[in-house]
């Protein structure tokens, strides 16, 4: 069964789509679309059914990645949907968690900066109210965090217990 991922931001429109749409493009251009999957979701719900930002697909097609999708909302049942789940802020991060009431799956959750191997950064900015150099940044922050996850994820399929 391929393991399935499911990158989480607040809005559902900027951040965590690039993700997704990011790590598919990695995928297919490295053929394991038998062995995993993405999605992604807010944990807003101000744009459900929205499609990716404006601004963040053309920063994503300046790249060479083409966004798709619609906004919707993380929900409790995605712990057990998915394998890891990737925030994309320490915001995000401990809304998330507090959605785990019973602590079982916090295993699963982790921070996407985490993979980076060439950035500094704790957390993938949030671009929203900023100029089109933010929406830029995110995509390059967003191309090093999927690769080092991607090449993590490979030698640990599924998040093991933490206890
Ligand atoms: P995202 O960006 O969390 O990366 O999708 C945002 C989208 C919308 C808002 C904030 C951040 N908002 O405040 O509406």
């Amino acid at each position: 069964m391929a393991t399935r991922i499911l990158f989480v931001c607040l809005g559902n429109i900027c951040r965590s789509p690039s993700a997704e749409n990011i790590m598919n493009h990695l995928i297919q251009q490295r053929q394991l679309s038998d062995q995993v999957s993405c999605d992604s979701a807010g944990t807003a719900s101000y744009h459900v059914g929205s499609p990716p930002d404006r601004r963040m697909a053309e920063a994503a097609k300046a790249k060479g990645i083409t966004l798709t999708g619609r906004a919707r909302q993380f929900t409790p049942a995605d712990f057990e949907r998915f394998d890891w789940i990737l925030a994309m802020d320490r915001q995000n991060y401990r809304d998330i968690l507090s959605l785990d009431q019973s602590g079982d799956y916090a295993h699963k959750v982790h921070l996407m900066c985490d993979y980076c191997r060439a950035h500094p950064d704790q957390d993938v900015p949030d671009p929203y109210y900023g100029g089109p150099e933010g929406f830029t940044y995110v995509i390059d922050l967003l191309m090093d965090a999927c690769e080092g996850f991607l090449d993590h994820m490979l030698e640990q399929p599924v998040a093991p217990p933490s206890r």
